[in-house]
């Protein structure tokens, strides 16, 4: 039998008259622990939340900007552990009904443009395609170090990037699509996600 498609069906989100309607931090949180029970997946929300934050403000934003950035990094996979088969669709329609800036909705919506049939169009949309499956590389990669994210080297993630047997789940066709529509190189991506993912708040 075929696995049930993903695609989204549609290039629209929200209501734009919502624009700047957000979700307090607490709450991202609350709903984030009520749908997620898995602690790894909880941990990958929660770090391409902060490299997003981190960007934006990288980039000069203000910090109520940055806050989107990290709404939509913090929730990207949120239906993902309990609804896969509705993975993004049930928390795109959460936050639809929760009446949240369209731009937020949207970013999750293109987080993976091969499955939801959504194309990439802001900045924030391409970072979060960008980020989501290079976070979860330099993770695991943190992971067999024994120092963790301490003295990691671009080269050595580059190292894990290229052999394939390494997290071998990690699309690297989608690392290498996300930066191109970024337009930023892979090895500037790689060096962002090892400055900061160590110093993403997990509690
Ligand atoms: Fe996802
Ligand atoms: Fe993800």
């Amino acid at each position: 039998m075929q696995s049930p498609s993903l695609n989204l069906n549609r290039q629209e989100f929200g209501d734009p008259i919502n624009k700047d309607k957000v979700l307090t931090l607490e709450e991202a949180h609350t709903l984030l622990n009520e749908w997620v029970l898995n602690e790894r997946l909880k941990v990958h929300m929660k770090q391409v939340g902060h490299l997003m934050k981190e960007y934006a403000l990288q980039e000069g934003m203000a910090a109520s900007e940055a806050h989107k950035w990290h709404l939509a990094g913090l929730l990207h996979d949120a239906d993902w552990d309990q609804w896969p088969d509705q993975h993004c669709r049930k928390i795109i329609e959460e936050l639809e009904t929760r009446s949240i800036d369209p731009e937020i909705i949207r970013a999750i919506a293109c987080h993976g443009p091969r499955y939801f049939g959504v194309e990439p169009r802001t900045a924030m949309d391409k970072m979060l395609y960008a980020f989501d499956e290079l976070s979860g590389l330099v993770h695991a990669y943190s992971l067999m170090r024994p120092e963790g994210y301490a003295g990691m080297e671009v080269k050595g993630v580059k190292k894990r990037l290229k052999d394939k047997t390494f997290a071998a789940q990690v699309s690297r066709e989608d690392i290498d699509d996300a930066a191109q529509r970024a337009e930023v190189p892979v090895d500037d991506l790689i060096a962002f996600v090892v400055a900061k993912q160590g110093f993403a708040e997990l509690s």
